[in-house]
């Protein structure tokens, strides 16, 4: 019995490795990507998305352009930290052909209110950008509040942030978008970066796709590397960079990957603690907890279990290394 995913990605290098690990997964079905702004702009990120489903051969997964900026403003521009730790294109400027498939032309919140209609708890969305798109969606139907089952990347409740001290880098794009849907969805695990930052890509994993000499392992390694590189740079004490996106796609398959807190959540709206993620004070003795937060991760597990889905997926794709020539006859 598969489990019916939908993600919405703002694509993104780790963007990229967390579709690469549900594409992977026998366990999910992929019903639909929406696309969101964030690493980069909405267009950018869903044509990187089109590529990658190309890539490995899952055109027939529809893509849906998401809203284009946050709630409170009119327009998006890409920060400078996002160009840095995935690149201007957002896939670590490596290059992918431009995707023959193109998105639909429906909109993102109708499908996912509509997705949730048909599927109810079958159904787990996994939004790994800015909380934009889904907290349209609750506001435009109740239903979808209610009966969501959602599985995000995004916040940090027990370390710090890490685009600002209090605030993760989703969180910080929408704060009023993240603080609606912790306050009115019913269902919602939480993937900050209290257990995303435990769990490490290095260079030594990557070398496992290069080594394959497919399309699909040879974008893989270029796009991680690129994004270790940066971590170098802006979290040199780690030793690798963050699998946050991934991390949050896993646990849609498999929620015993971690341990939660239930908790009712807020997101801090004014003053030096805007976008900071925390227990909502009002909700406290409420004995309904709408917000399940993963505060341990079994990291062991998690990372073989993301080399194994990630590798076979690559190994599948088509050759890159020309084949050994024949041995000439003497
Ligand atoms: C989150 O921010 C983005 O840069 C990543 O794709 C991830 O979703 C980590 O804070
Ligand atoms: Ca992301």
């Amino acid at each position: 019995m598969t489990t019916k995913v939908i993600l919405d990605l703002d694509t993104g290098i780790d963007d990229a490795l967390a579709l690469a690990y549900a594409l992977g997964s026998p366990e999910l079905e992929v019903i639909g990507i929406t696309g969101t702004y964030g690493n980069v702009l909405v267009e950018t990120g869903v044509r990187n998305t089109l590529a990658i489903l190309e890539l490995f051969g899952r055109s027939d997964i529809p893509v849906y352009a998401g809203l284009p900026h946050a709630r409170r403003r009119d327009s998006f521009e890409v920060l400078e930290i996002s160009e840095f730790i995935h690149g201007i294109n957002g896939i670590g400027e490596t290059v992918l052909p431009e995707p023959v498939v193109q998105a639909e032309e429906g909109d993102a919140v109708e499908f996912l209110v509509a997705a949730v209609r048909e599927h109810g708890e079958d159904l787990v969305i996994v939004p790994t950008g800015p909380s934009t798109t889904i907290a349209a969606a609750i506001e435009a139907d109740d239903h979808f509040a209610e009966h969501a089952r959602i599985v995000m990347m995004g916040g940090a409740l027990a370390v710090p942030g890490n685009v600002r001290p209090w605030a993760e880098a989703n969180v910080n794009q929408d704060p009023e978008a993240t603080d609606l849907l912790f306050r009115r969805a019913q269902d919602v695990t939480m993937i900050g970066l209290d257990v995303t930052l435990q769990t490490l890509l290095t260079t030594e994993e990557t070398a496992v796709w290069r080594e394959l000499g497919t399309a699909g392992g040879d974008f893989l390694a270029d796009a991680a590397d690129y994004y270790i590189r940066a971590y170098e740079t802006t979290a040199p004490n780690l030793g690798g960079c963050g699998l946050h996106d991934p991390l949050a796609v896993a646990v849609a398959v498999d929620p015993s990957l971690v341990t939660c807190l239930d908790i009712n959540l807020k997101v801090d709206l004014a003053g030096e603690t805007r976008g900071r993620t925390i227990g909502d004070h009002d909700r406290l003795n409420d004995p309904v907890k709408t917000a399940h937060v993963a505060v341990a991760v079994d990291v062991e597990r998690f990372l073989a279990e993301f080399m194994q889905r990630l590798t076979s997926l690559a190994e599948k794709t088509r050759a890159t290394e020309p084949a050994a020539a024949p041995m000439a006859r003497r």
